[in-house]
């Protein structure tokens, strides 16, 4: 697939490395060009430095991998607003939570993915990615066998789809929690995850097995 990723930080690097190893053709687009061309020249695998706006266009998805407060800034370099991301799958990492207490940062407790497909008008936002720390993209290509969930949420069913595709090249497993409708839950769990982290507990211990 050729993929589009907005931000040039943590999570960029990780899945920018998981994705360009998998076999897909990764551009980055950062609102600093020297920090883009810096991490594409360090993923190797072909992978491009591209302005937003150009590294949004034609592509089979795009991650949105900023600060939570950033998207309106990225999303506005990368021409969201006239459409430039219209049909295209939009996934949302983004975690506006306040780490130690778990508390959404947004006004009201919006979605960010709600806040995120305001902003890109046509683009089909899936929230993907958000729970797990970025390193855990890395070290799962060549075959080895899935351990974590990631729980997704979305309205349109060819870009989860797309989505779930791209959680399997980095060694997940897809989990579809519902539409966008149901992402304010999903994006809770972050702060309870983080919490417990925070708190030095495994986030896993808490969640019930069901059988
Ligand atoms: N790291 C993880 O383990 C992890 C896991 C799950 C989800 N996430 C989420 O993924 C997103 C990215 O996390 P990260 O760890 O990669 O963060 P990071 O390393 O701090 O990188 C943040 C990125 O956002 C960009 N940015 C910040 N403000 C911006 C603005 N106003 N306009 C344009 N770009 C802006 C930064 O650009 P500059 O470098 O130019 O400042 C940088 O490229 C966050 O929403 C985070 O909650 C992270």
């Amino acid at each position: 697939m050729r993929i589009g990723i907005l931000g040039t930080g943590t999570l960029a690097a990780a899945l920018g490395e998981g994705w360009s190893r998998a076999g897909h053709e990764v551009v980055i687009g950062g609102r600093s060009r020297v920090k883009a061309e810096k991490l594409a020249e360090r993923l190797g695998h072909g992978v491009l430095a591209l302005a937003p706006r150009e590294a949004v266009s034609g592509r089979d998805a795009v991650l949105l991998a900023v600060s939570w407060d950033g998207v309106e800034d990225m999303l506005g370099l990368a021409g969201a607003s006239d459409g430039a991301l219209e049909g295209t799958p939009l996934i949302d990492p983004t975690n506006a939570v306040a780490h130690g207490v778990g508390v959404l940062l947004t006004e009201h407790g919006e979605p960010m993915a709600r806040r995120i497909a305001g902003l890109a008008p046509g683009a089909h936002v899936v929230k993907a990615f958000h729970l797990f720390p970025a390193g855990r993209w890395t070290g799962a290509v060549g075959g080895v066998p899935s351990s974590v969930t990631v729980a997704m949420c979305g309205d349109d069913s060819a870009a989860l789809r797309v989505v779930g595709e791209l959680v399997r090249d980095v060694g997940g497993t897809p989990a579809i929690l519902g539409a966008l409708d149901r992402v304010r839950q999903l994006e809770e769990v972050a702060g309870f995850v983080i919490g417990l982290a925070f708190a030095g507990f495994d986030p896993n211990s808490a969640v019930p097995r069901v059988p």
